[in-house]
């Protein structure tokens, strides 16, 4: 095993032993390398570098309680992946391959999976499709290089839990109308970077976007989708213009199963008001909890609307979700639900 401090762990780069790496050209995908160097040899012609021909996927492989390897619903990756390549236009991995390469990079890079005991920690695999071939104009790609990453890593914000305070930038989106804010495309990051640095800058953990259309909906925020829960309901909004999250949609099954009402409807953002907790969910630590919400009209001045949700803790209908997908992805209940996928 690694010699790492497994519960200093952020979200952060660590070398591991491999990547993966398969080029689609000619028609089919090269023989799958494991190189040890992380640094590739690419043209600096490629469509990544100019167009932003790019996209990615997010996921996590646990060491359950039994020792053995979890990945967390790989095939949704898989066919997530596949919609955003399409999107791109680029050639992508068919969801066999993608689960076969999954396996192979947990595997090669075991020294770096977390014991079991150290629950935030986990092995992030970061599935990422370029656009590689030398281009000049603007066009899809025609051969496209597949590469399978991972990181050792812990708790994405502060501690797994801890209550983040986050800002609505109304003079900001992320994804515009009929635009790409459905797909996990490199593109939409960097779109939402000005707003993120600014909401840093002023001691916010992350921005939450409204529809980038008529800006009276809530969407989600920069690297996660939003929820909130009223009563005895899981609330999330529907758009067209938010990613469509595997956490999420994990959450809303498990909130069923317990017997709560799911709402996935568009979210006015005077509904904000009414929620008893509100979080940020994604693959990075499944739930965030919201302490402190605030709505600026613009982002550089000091008007605002303040939302306070609980009291820095995770609320208790958000613990009782997180624990049930936590318990799951680390073995300790039944994986009834046939989300699991065993690396060994
Ligand atoms: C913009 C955005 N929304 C939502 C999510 C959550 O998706 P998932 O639960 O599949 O990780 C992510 C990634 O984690 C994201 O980058």
């Amino acid at each position: 095993m690694a010699n790492i401090d497994w519960n200093k762990l952020t979200f952060s780069y660590t070398k591991t032993n491999t990547i993966l790496k398969t080029t689609f050209k000619d028609g089919a995908w090269t023989p799958v390398e494991s190189l040890t160097d992380d640094y590739l040899s690419l043209s600096s012609y490629a469509g990544a570098l100019h167009y932003a021909i790019e996209c990615f996927e997010g996921l996590k492989a646990f060491r359950g309680k039994d020792g053995r390897i979890r990945l967390f619903r790989p095939e949704e990756n898989a066919k997530r992946l596949i919609r955003s390549a399409q999107y791109l236009g680029i050639e992508a991995p068919s969801v066999e391959m993608f689960v076969d390469i999954c396996k192979k990079a947990v595997l090669e890079n075991e020294d770096f999976l977390p014991p079991y005991e150290v629950s935030g920690a986990s092995l992030y695999l970061r599935p990422t499709l370029i656009g590689s071939n030398p281009q000049l104009g603007v066009q899809s790609s025609k051969e496209s290089t597949f590469l399978l990453l991972c990181s050792p890593v812990g708790a994405y914000v502060g501690g797994a839990l801890d209550a983040v305070d986050v800002v609505i930038a109304r003079n900001y989106d992320r994804a515009a109308p009929n635009g790409s804010g459905a797909f996990k495309v490199g593109g939409n990051y960097a779109c939402s970077l000005r707003s993120l640095n600014i909401a840093h800058e002023q001691g916010y953990k992350a921005v939450l976007y409204l529809d980038p259309a008529t800006k009276t909906h809530i969407d989600e925020f920069n690297s996660s989708n939003f929820f909130a829960i009223k009563g005895n309901s899981y609330i999330t909004p529907k758009s067209d213009s938010i990613l469509p999250s595997i956490t999420n949609m994990s959450l809303e099954t498990v909130a069923a199963h317990l017997g709560m009402t799911v709402e996935r409807r568009p979210v006015p953002v005077e509904e904000l008001s009414t929620f008893e907790e509100v979080g940020e969910c994604g693959t990075a630590v499944v739930i965030t909890p919201v302490h402190k919400l605030v709505d600026k009209p613009f982002l550089e001045s000091d008007e605002e609307t303040v939302y306070t949700y609980g009291d820095g803790q995770c609320g208790p209908k958000s613990l009782k979700l997180y624990n049930y997908i936590k318990a799951i992805q680390r073995g300790e209940i039944e994986d009834e639900f046939g989300w699991i996928v065993y690396v060994d």
